[in-house]
């Protein structure tokens, strides 16, 4: 499926110091696909941090989707029933997600998401950003991979010697991987040196 014709869930988690950059990248993704539903999970929907308030968030997301903001169960759960979309985007994707992912924890907007629309057999793409990428999230992170359905951003060590456990997806290939995951591909090369 070309990305002009795609349906979008874009989750956003609370890895606040990347909501920069990955609003930057769904600035250039949105104009290109269908439609984008943009989805907080609660953290990142309620909490203000020294990168920004919840609200400037909220706001930005809706102008650049041109839809409101899901950040409730109730809100995603028809995206199964009613196959609301094409391609389900979790960027960035927190290490507490990428374990309840991995666990079939089923508790925030962006799990419940991605359990819905797992069901239907379409894709999600992950942007992993955790300083625990290379501990205990890790397993949580390869179990992912190793599941049909998920795909990855391009990711890797964001500063190796101050945080060496530290992984971070390059949000810049988030509209190429996007369109990698709608043709049922890996976009290579996985990891960045
Ligand atoms: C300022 C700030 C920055 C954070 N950055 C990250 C991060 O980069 N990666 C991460 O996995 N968690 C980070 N956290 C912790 C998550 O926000 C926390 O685990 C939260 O429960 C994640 O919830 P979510 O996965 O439902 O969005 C940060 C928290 C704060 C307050």
């Amino acid at each position: 499926m070309k990305l002009e014709d795609a349906r979008i869930g874009f989750a956003m988690c609370g890895s606040y110091c990347t909501h920069r950059k990955t609003l930057d990248a769904l600035a250039e993704l949105a104009p290109r696909c269908k439609s984008i539903i943009p989805i907080l999970s609660r953290e990142s929907g309620s909490e203000d941090t020294r990168f920004g308030t919840a609200a400037a968030l909220r706001q930005e997301l809706e102008t650049l989707c041109a839809n409101p903001v899901w950040d409730t169960i109730p809100q995603v759960e028809p995206i199964g029933p009613k196959g609301l979309l094409d391609l389900l985007i979790i960027a960035p994707c927190t290490g507490n997600t990428l374990g309840k992912l991995a666990a079939g924890i089923t508790d925030t907007a962006v799990t419940m998401a991605a359990k819905a629309h797992l069901r239907n057999g379409r894709p999600v793409l992950l942007a992993p950003s955790t300083n625990d990428g290379l501990t205990v999230s890790l397993r949580n992170l390869g179990d992912l991979l190793c599941r049909k359905g998920y795909y990855c951003v391009p990711f890797g060590q964001d500063d190796p010697t101050g945080k060496p456990t530290s992984l971070v997806a390059d949000m810049k290939q988030i509209p190429r991987a996007a369109q990698d995951a709608l043709n049922g591909i890996q976009t290579q090369p996985l990891l960045i040196c």
